[in-house]
């Protein structure tokens, strides 16, 4: 079994400042620091945490060869990582005293995956791998359908909303992870059990999980509803705390791991991310969150 995530690559250029700038307003930031992100790549990297065979696809522009570099120290299989004539994607972010932060994104060679390149990507993949997609590149309902038809499962993290997603076919997800945000706008629903009650319904054999930040985590499916708690820890940034917890919980998951233990291993590790600057840098390794013994 292999780990396809087919994802965004940016480079996150942080702001540290003391509140997000308001609207006609200019402050200064702290510190700027130039980094490797993505939801597509930051989840890469979490995956690979845990699980030995992690692929990332996805393209990069000139300006973008720091990233291949850098999934390649993760020991992530880099060679569908295509070069675009367009620049890289690029998301400005600030990030406040709380440790919270406001996103700008820039798409660029996100936006560049054509259909030749996403057939030449899944042809290497069947029906024994999986497939990892977030909301942050062109092309997703094409990349479903075909990696459906091969039988390939497929783990979708909606992020950020578009209202392109109502074009894809959830029907087609095996584990679909979401915010609390998220899982509203998809079922149109406030009350997190007419949310459940409203993906039961809907998508029969999906495997759902919602994120509720200090409130935890819920996994859903047609028989199962197992909660966490999440842990309190001193917050420094937030930025890419969803992708560790996606990382974590879904290599283990398909692992057939207690569904218990995947979300409890996937809460530590997103609580520890939470407590470091930055968004791929700050996921930890296994052992670290092995050893994190913190307070629900
Ligand atoms: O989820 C965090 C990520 O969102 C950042 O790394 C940034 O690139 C944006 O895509």
């Amino acid at each position: 079994m292999k780990i396809i995530n087919f994802g965004s690559l940016n480079i996150d250029i942080f702001f540290r400042v003391n509140h997000i700038v308001r609207p006609g307003e200019t402050i200064s930031a702290q510190s700027i620091e130039r980094r490797a992100g993505g939801k597509g790549l930051n989840q890469s990297v979490a995956l690979a945490k845990t699980f030995d065979k992690v692929y990332h696809a996805g393209s990069i522009g000139m300006d973008g060869s720091f990233l291949k570099e850098y999934l390649a120290g993760e020991g992530i299989d880099t060679s569908y990582i295509r070069q675009s004539a367009a620049a890289t994607g690029n998301a400005i972010i600030q990030v406040d005293d709380k440790g919270e932060n406001s996103i700008v994104l820039y798409k660029g060679a996100n936006f560049d995956n054509d259909k030749d390149f996403i057939d030449e990507v899944l042809a290497n993949f069947d029906k024994d791998d999986i497939l990892v997609l977030q909301n942050e590149i062109n092309n997703m309902a094409y990349i479903i359908d075909n990696a459906y038809q091969k039988g390939m499962k497929i783990v979708l993290n909606p992020s950020p909303i578009t209202d392109e997603l109502k074009d894809f076919d959830l029907n087609k997800i095996d584990l679909l992870l979401v915010n609390e945000t998220e899982a509203c706008a998809i079922s149109e629903c406030e009350d997190i059990e007419k949310i459940i009650a409203f993906f039961r319904k809907n998508y029969e054999n999906l495997k759902l999980v919602i994120t509720l930040g200090s409130r935890g985590s819920i996994f859903v499916d047609k028989d199962n509803k197992i909660s966490q708690e999440a842990y309190k820890v001193e917050a420094v940034d937030s930025t890419g705390a969803g992708d560790t917890f996606t990382g974590f919980f879904v290599a283990e998951f398909y692992k057939n791991k207690n569904i218990k233990k995947c979300l409890e291993l996937a809460t530590k590790a997103s609580a520890l991310s939470v407590t470091k600057k930055g968004a791929s840098i700050s996921i930890p390794s296994l052992e670290e969150v092995e050893k994190f013994n913190g307070e629900n």
